[in-house]
């Protein structure tokens, strides 16, 4: 089966496409058959070495996959059978191969069902980012219908999740964007307010109960400044900041400044973060913006164009089609828009 792999850490060019053998899942297993992966930031952080995890080369790279069941081991063959269309997004770290393989075998528990009606494309963009999104602010957030809250960066892939999750919950929501942004955050149900603009009281209506950073911005002195007594940050990007932090405001105010990575959530987390973006997708018509379609002999290109910022939206991998490389004459040519 063919497979995007690396054999040791280091820049984008280390994947490979590759030939490896078929994987057998072990009793407590399924092996899927991907339709589509996708290309996170996270993954270039495990491709690099940045963020160091238990793996072995070669390795395949990759989080998230959507595709068919294929064959689940005796433990696992209760919940699945052949033919289910099925979801992960917690392969391609702690010793688990990745995602950007024809087949792939996946713990039981790792495991959900797919909502109905949505391409796989679609669903694989929304899996790491709406995840991360709903343990943001509802896991470590404890976010609840009628909070305020704040979400820096919201027309990013975590924080258009997360703003339509605060949404759906009943949240009162303000978000941070670019002036691209701010029609489609407000038709969403949020308060955008330009990206450039000071964040205090007067721009965002009022005091907040819940900052959620999606953009790495990670600007304490005015978050701290913003919040209700009481109030919860919740950082998780811009892994290379500093900021300067109000010590008097956080204890004056009783407020809580906290650090989160999926990658360090529990199984049982996964899943029950993986329960509610399905709800969204089914009942909220939570959708993704902004894909691209790359080939898996372009995930190499995709990973060095996020890592230069150059990708706006989610790349998402066909892994089961079988393009031809593109010609390569410009570093995004290759990617082709994925109709919604
Ligand atoms: N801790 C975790 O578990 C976890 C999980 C997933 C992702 N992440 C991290 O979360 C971040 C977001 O991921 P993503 O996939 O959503 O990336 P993304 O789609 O590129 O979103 C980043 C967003 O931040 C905005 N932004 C950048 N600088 C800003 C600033 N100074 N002020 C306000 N907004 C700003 C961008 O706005 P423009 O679009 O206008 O440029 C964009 O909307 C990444 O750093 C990623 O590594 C962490």
């Amino acid at each position: 089966m063919r497979a995007a792999v690396i054999d040791r850490h280091g820049p984008p060019q280390c994947i490979t496409l590759r030939e490896l053998p078929v994987p057998t899942p072990g009793p407590d297993e399924v092996l899927v058959r991907v339709a589509f992966g996708s290309v996170n930031h996270v993954d270039t952080f495990v491709r690099s070495g940045a963020w160091r995890t238990p793996l072995a080369f070669p390795f395949v790279v990759g989080r998230d996959a959507v595709g068919t069941v294929v064959e689940a081991g005796d433990a696992a063959a209760a919940e699945f059978r052949a033919g289910d269309e099925v979801w992960t997004s917690s392969l391609g770290y702690d010793g688990r191969d990745g995602a950007l393989a024809e087949l792939v075998r996946v713990p039981r528990a790792r495991l959900y069902r797919c909502p109905a009606g949505l391409p796989a494309s679609e669903l694989v963009a929304l899996a790491h980012p709406a995840s991360t999104a709903w343990l943001a602010l509802f896991r470590h957030g404890h976010l609840r219908a009628g909070m305020r809250v704040l979400v820096v960066g919201g027309g990013g892939n975590v924080g258009w999740s997360a703003v339509h999750l605060a949404v759906a919950a009943g949240a009162v929501v303000v978000t941070t964007c670019g002036t691209d942004d701010a029609f489609d955050l407000d038709r969403a149900g949020a308060t955008p307010v330009d990206r450039a603009a000071r964040l205090d009281r007067s721009t965002l209506g009022g005091a907040v109960d819940l900052v959620v950073d999606t953009a790495g911005r990670n600007d304490l002195e005015a978050y701290l400044d913003v919040l209700a007594p009481g109030g919860r940050v919740v950082l998780l990007a811009g892994m290379a900041t500093r900021a300067s932090f109000p010590v008097g405001a956080l204890y004056l105010n009783a407020a809580t400044v906290t650090g989160f990575a999926i990658s360090q959530a529990s199984v049982e987390d996964l899943a029950l973060a993986a329960r509610h973006v399905v709800d969204a997708v089914e009942r909220t018509g939570l959708r993704p913006r902004r894909l691209s379609s790359v080939p898996l002999e372009l995930v190499a290109d995709a990973h060095a164009r996020l890592e230069r910022g150059e990708v706006r939206g989610k790349v998402v991998v066909a892994v089961a089609a079988h393009h031809p490389p593109a010609p390569r004459t410009t570093p995004t040519e290759g990617a082709r828009a994925v109709p919604t």
